[in-house]
């Protein structure tokens, strides 16, 4: 028995079942439990029901707290306050033993059940554009669709992950032209080069291509050429694409692996991996009336979305000419998740300005009987990251930031700040901690806002020792490390019968509520609420540290407790943080 009842559960089901006695018609009513300020906890659910029973609820929550066992099993003290609440005071026996259980927990897993009932969720993030430069934007969906995909999996849902990335166009007719007419530029083995070659190589051949194209007629005639002869699927031309995803994929492992991040490669589903489902998609709508033709178009209508003119503004799934779009390849991956995967769950983690998009998607796809009850999509969107000024971020010249350069200031900055603390590192360790601090803190500095909302982009702030930031709570496992360090011989244990200090008991109150953070943050897909918790936990933890002494306490036993406490901290701290695809370095 691996999994653990929280203590909120279990006083939970101890009202429920007093109050269920004291009333009958109130078996299964909710007590509405809530940590509080006044004891441990509060139950907020007599009022309305005596409101409903027509009862005195002072009354009533007397007879209640009668019918509560109190004592150091769970419940030490139970009163009714105000107009008919219960403030409810743990014992620090029932703490400590469940604490203790967690700690005992053989998976590792904290206790944390998994679901019984798991569905398929895809999740798509972390998509670049091949033969371009990744962008904050891409920075966002990759760190928020990581941890979403780590959280998922950490409560037992299957995952699949998607990397949609951009590799189908009319773009390439003009790069794969140029590269025809200049054939051993990308000829290489893929271990030969580093990310930031090819990215280098792709740019180079873009400029030049893009050049060729804008002053030379003949090469416009012929790139265009090229473009129907990648859509007819001529090998040749295929083989030249194929280039330029291959010398893409050198970039964008090399920028995922300074992300510290796993993306393996049959993840990566491209928009031309749905290329062979774009004509039956569009017979299907076009045959269940889901889409219209429109001045030769396909398109799908809806009420809600006007132009600024008043007009429609349909979703295109077939241009005029034949062509097909972002809409197609979108519904036809739909398809593909739904039908193949057999996903119950599909979430997107795109940019917010993507939106009328996702919803005109997925209406398309409602309408189609593709989405339905038991297969639902949703849209992470979040939003735009801005620099120290408020407007989106930007470099001094006016031109978006490369990801990389940005990746790099901050393990600089972050080094720096190891450097600064670090007594006996060599610079290997100050090294490989400051690339762990360093993308530590571009990760937490997003995940700890709402994914929805703008975040501004300031490294100052992000590696600063205090406040709320990743470094905050790596030194904080860090210090929980050394003093168990340097305990030596002295083990971590679990004392029950000893009284806790109020610092030790709102520390352990709050460990034993990781569960329940992990499940709202997966089932919400919400990241920011395990960051807040986490950054709660070093907090507590700090003030237990401040007011406790560890190794110096008064018994043998009580340092063997304070020892676990810490070591469960630090233990709770570790999975969390990976759960956010965050490291924490034994020393710092
Ligand atoms: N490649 C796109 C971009 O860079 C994001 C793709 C999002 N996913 C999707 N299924 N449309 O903006």
């Amino acid at each position: 028995m691996a999994s653990v009842t929280s203590l909120s559960d279990s006083v939970q089901q101890h009202l429920a079942d007093a109050l269920a006695s004291a009333l009958p018609e109130a078996d299964g009513v909710d007590p509405l439990l809530r940590r509080s300020d006044r004891a441990d906890f509060q139950a907020n659910g007599i009022l309305a029901l005596a409101k409903k029973a027509k009862a005195n609820p002072r009354e009533l929550a007397t007879q209640v707290v009668s019918r509560v066992t109190t004592g150091d099993e769970l419940i030490e003290d139970v009163e009714v306050s105000g107009p008919g609440f219960l403030n409810i005071t743990i014992a620090d026996r029932a703490i400590t033993e469940n604490l203790a259980a967690r700690y005992a927990d053989e998976t590792g897993r904290l206790g944390v059940p998994q679901t019984e009932n798991p569905g398929t969720t895809v999740v798509d993030y972390a998509q670049p554009n091949v033969a371009k430069e990744m962008h904050v934007g891409h920075l966002r969906s990759a760190v928020i669709g990581d941890s979403v995909v780590q959280l998922l999996e950490f409560t037992g849902e299957n995952v699949v992950r998607r990397h949609h990335i951009g590799d189908w166009g009319t773009q390439f007719g003009m790069l794969i032209q140029y590269l025809d007419e200049h054939p051993h530029e990308l000829d290489h083995e893929a271990d030969e080069v580093s990310g930031e070659e090819a990215m280098s190589n792709l740019d180079r051949l873009y400029k030049a291509a893009r050049r060729k194209f804008d002053s030379d007629e003949e090469f416009k005639t012929r790139a265009r050429r090229r473009v129907v002869d990648l859509q007819a699927g001529d090998p040749h031309t295929l083989a030249m694409w194929q280039k330029f995803v291959d010398e893409s994929k050198i970039y964008f492992f090399s920028v995922f692996e300074k992300l510290d991040m796993e993306v393996r490669d049959p993840d990566i589903v491209g928009e031309s991996g749905y290329n062979d489902m774009l004509a039956e998609t569009c017979r299907l709508l076009e045959e269940s009336g889901v889409a219209v033709r429109s001045e030769g178009a396909l398109c799908v209508f809806f009420d809600d979305v006007k132009g600024p003119d008043g007009n429609p503004v349909p979703l295109i799934v077939q241009k005029s000419d034949g062509g097909y779009g972002y809409a197609a390849t979108d519904l036809s991956a739909i398809r593909d998740r739904v039908f193949s995967l057999k996903a119950t769950s599909l979430v997107y983690v795109v940019d917010a300005r993507q939106s009328l998009h996702f919803k005109m998607v997925f209406e398309t796809a409602r309408r189609a009987g593709w989405l339905n009850e038991d297969v639902k999509a949703f849209q992470l969107a979040f939003g735009t990251v801005l620099g120290k000024d408020g407007k989106p971020f930007k470099t001094r010249e006016g031109e978006t930031v490369r990801l990389v350069d940005l990746l790099d200031e901050a393990i600089d900055r972050a080094s720096a700040v190891v450097r600064e603390k670090a007594q006996d590192l060599s610079e290997a360790e100050i090294a490989e901690r400051g690339a762990q601090v360093g993308i530590g803190a571009v990760k937490y500095a997003d995940l700890s806002t709402s994914a929805n909302r703008d975040y501004k982009f300031d490294l100052d702030q992000m590696v600063s020792l205090n406040g709320d930031t990743s470094v905050y709570l790596q030194y904080a496992y860090a210090r929980i490390r050394s003093i168990l360090r340097k305990a030596g011989e002295v083990r971590p244990a679990a004392h029950p019968e000893l009284e806790l200090h109020a610092a030790e008991r709102a520390l352990g109150l709050h460990l034993d509520t990781f569960a329940e953070v992990v499940r709202e943050a997966a089932a919400e897909y919400a990241p920011h609420k395990l960051a807040a918790y986490l950054y709660q936990l070093a907090s507590l933890y700090t003030a237990f540290y401040d007011k406790c002494p560890v190794l110096k306490a008064e018994s043998p036993a009580q340092v063997e407790n304070r020892l676990f406490l810490c070591d469960l901290t630090a233990r709770t701290l570790h999975q969390g943080m990976a759960l956010l695809g965050i490291r924490t370095p034994e020393r710092l």
